[in-house]
């Protein structure tokens, strides 16, 4: 049973697998991204009912372009497919969508129908939905550290006024818009132990949960049973 004192404000989420799902059954890898498409819908609706304020996935990584153009193309596709057919449920559902990562560089439907989102759902004040699209963590460092420089070298910051806050109000998640919280919960599907460069500084004290289940497969069940993981941990952030 869920503890609905204790949920994570900000659950994230590395969803992993479609690939093998789709070998298992003996379809193509793009019908294993389409089912983890709907895996992820459920998800975020779940997040919702659960009172999760901030939901963060992990969709496609600076790392993913090299996977072939089919693909890759074959993704985006779906990722258009899904704003396009569930925009008005995002928009009733109160949900705010926001990009982690320079998503500038995606086909141009792709980035038209993401800003088309983003600009339905700005005023939206219930989940914050965060779809890290090109996104890696050493990128994200790699811009804030560039973003910083930028301000010393205009005179608006000096480097002794540098603190943890600084960087972090400078990362994808520090935007005005995303203004997204550490999250207290990463998991990751498919039973694989890494964070793959996947929010490296806001996971510095993350719980991190590993589930067996292949991505199309995880259901709002098994994603209950990872948020009863972590509330059956005890957070000390280093302390005693
Ligand atoms: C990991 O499985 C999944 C991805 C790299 C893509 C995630 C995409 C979706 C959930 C659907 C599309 C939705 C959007 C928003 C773009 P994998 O392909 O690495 O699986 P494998 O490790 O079994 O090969």
């Amino acid at each position: 049973m869920l503890d609905i004192e204790r949920m994570p404000e900000h659950v994230a989420i590395i969803m992993d697998g479609n690939g093998r799902w789709a070998k298992k059954r003996g379809l193509p890898r793009l019908a294993g991204h389409n089912a983890g498409m709907k895996a992820m819908k459920k998800i975020a609706d779940h997040s919702d009912k659960l009172g999760i304020k901030y939901l963060t996935v992990y969709a496609f990584s600076t790392e993913n372009w090299k996977r072939s153009i089919a693909e890759v193309t074959g993704i985006f596709k779906l990722l258009v497919a899904y704003v396009e057919s569930d925009l008005k449920e995002l928009v009733t559902n109160n949900v705010k969508v926001n990009v982690l990562g320079d998503y500038s560089s995606l086909p141009e439907d792709a980035v038209r129908s993401l800003e088309r989102t983003l600009r339905e759902t700005k005023d939206n004040t219930g989940l914050v939905f965060n779809i890290a699209l090109n996104y890696g963590g050493r990128d994200e460092i790699t811009r804030a550290v560039q973003s910083i420089e930028e301000k010393i070298s205009s005179g608006l910051l000096t480097a002794d006024e540098i603190t943890e806050k600084t960087i972090s109000d400078e990362l994808f998640t520090g935007s005005a818009r995303a203004d997204t919280p550490d999250p207290e919960l990463i998991i990751r599907t498919s039973g694989e132990l890494r964070l793959s460069n996947f929010l490296l500084w806001q996971g510095a004290y993350s719980e991190l949960v590993f589930s067996d289940v292949l991505w199309p497969d995880f259901t709002p069940q098994e994603y209950e049973k990872a948020i009863a993981d972590y509330q059956s941990r005890e957070r000390r952030f280093g302390g005693r």
